[in-house]
């Protein structure tokens, strides 16, 4: 097997969102800088994101649509790139786009100008791409990171003085997620947090759902004491739509979620003046002039609703008002990193340093983007966490 040598001042593991912005920053500075990735193609989960349009940053990003262990490290990086910083690259390169909801700024053709704006970044400032690359070995000796690697059947040693670990982490394995990040951590001494599947539906015992199949209202949805307001969806499997996606991602295994069917009503108050007016109306029927009817109807059988308005004492509507407005629910549980958009947890902050992203303990070694323990929601935050990290980094070196 041939066997060829290469020295860098930086090695990219992974030419994903964050990869491809580190190492256009870092060859902006002048060093050498290679990016590889085990994939066909740099920037696969860019492609496909966003419904094929990406959601590449949230108008409203802030820190506060974070989770971590350390709930400030990521403030750092995020005010020094923010979101107008990334518009400002993707207007440079005449990227047309539009806000969509809720500040989410999305291609108005795309995905794919995004992958290409990044590989022009790459190939300006010099940075070489090698994909269909796969990591085999990484040691460290003096002072610095030799990589072997296999590209395209053939064995080659890559050694640089600085080595990014952008390579994500393990959502949707199908497209090339390896958790390889959390192996390299471990080599080199450093912690990883527990990891679980963030922004994913959830699951509930078989058929539970499937007579609401298809069936979307907005809801507010509660979890580990975070609450969104946003679409919920039906399916067959469970509960999905952007506000379960949000849940999910502060939601553990055998805690109950909450959910307000009418985030925008009293329904105590409303069944009340009903009453008043229009007692011998049928509760159920009532129930369904508030929500959608095949919900309604769902309802009325499980919580067994009987009889007219003027049936009901005020307790009793009491009773129901709590139930529509704070229905709990126990997911079995959800649909893992098969389909879930990210991982929650990852490399532990606490041995990283938050301007640079660099590795308080072993000189020259970075972890950006996904494979940190840092989480944004549904919405573009969590591209602009790679774009935000992988600048601090790339900037760093
Ligand atoms: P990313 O996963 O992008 O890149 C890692 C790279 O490393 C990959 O190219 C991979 O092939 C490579 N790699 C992994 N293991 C390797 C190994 N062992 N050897 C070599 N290479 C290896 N976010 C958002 O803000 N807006 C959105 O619209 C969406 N939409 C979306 C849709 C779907 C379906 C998913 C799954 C996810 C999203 N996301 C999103 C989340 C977003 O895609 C994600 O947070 C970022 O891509 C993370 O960027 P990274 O560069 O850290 O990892």
């Amino acid at each position: 097997m041939e066997h060829r040598h290469a020295n860098y001042d930086t090695l990219v593991l992974g030419a994903g969102a964050a990869g491809m912005m580190c190492a256009a920053h870092a060859g902006a500075r002048g060093g050498r800088v290679l990016v590889i990735d085990h994939a066909k193609a740099a920037g696969e989960k860019i492609r496909i994101s966003g419904g094929g349009r990406c959601n590449f940053t949230n108008m409203y990003a802030g820190h506060e649509n974070f989770i971590g262990q350390n709930k400030h490290f990521h403030k750092s990086a995020l005010s020094r790139y923010t979101q107008w910083d990334f518009l400002d690259l993707v207007q440079k390169h005449g990227i047309a786009w539009h806000e969509k909801t809720l500040g989410q700024l999305f291609c108005d053709q795309s995905a794919k100008q995004i992958v290409a704006m990044l590989c022009d970044e790459m190939a300006r400032t010099g940075a070489h791409l090698s994909v269909d690359t796969s990591i085999i070995e990484i040691t460290h000796t003096d002072g610095r990171f030799h990589a072997t690697l296999e590209v395209s059947g053939k064995r080659k040693t890559v050694t640089a003085r600085h080595m990014v670990v952008a390579t994500g982490a393990k959502s949707i394995p199908k497209m090339g997620a390896t958790g390889v990040a959390y192996q390299i951590a471990a080599q080199f001494g450093m912690g990883v947090t527990d990891t679980r599947a963030g922004l994913v539906p959830f699951t509930f015992p078989e058929g539970r759902f499937v007579p609401l199949a298809g069936l979307a209202l907005p809801v507010r949805a509660t979890a580990g004491g975070v609450s969104f307001d946003e679409n919920m969806l039906f399916t067959h499997r469970g509960l999905s739509g952007p506000a379960m996606l949000q849940i999910s991602s502060y939601w553990r295994e055998g805690e109950e979620i909450e959910i307000n069917l009418l985030p925008a009503a009293d329904p105590f108050e409303i069944l009340r003046a009903k009453r008043q007016e229009q007692g011998r109306k049928n509760l159920s029927t009532e129930l369904a002039s508030l929500l959608p009817a095949k919900l309604a109807e769902d309802l009325s059988k499980s919580w067994t609703l009987k009889g007219n308005l003027a049936d009901q004492s005020d307790a009793a509507l009491r009773a129901l008002s709590e139930r529509l407005t704070g229905l709990r629910l126990t997911p079995s549980g959800t649909e893992g990193y098969r389909t879930a958009e990210v991982t929650v947890g990852g490399v532990d902050t606490d041995g990283l340093s938050s301007t640079s992203m660099m590795s308080k303990t072993v000189d020259g070694l970075y972890f950006i983007g996904e494979s940190v323990d840092v989480t944004g929601w549904l919405g573009g935050y969590n591209f602009q966490w790679a774009w935000s990290s992988g600048v601090a980094a790339g900037k760093d070196i």
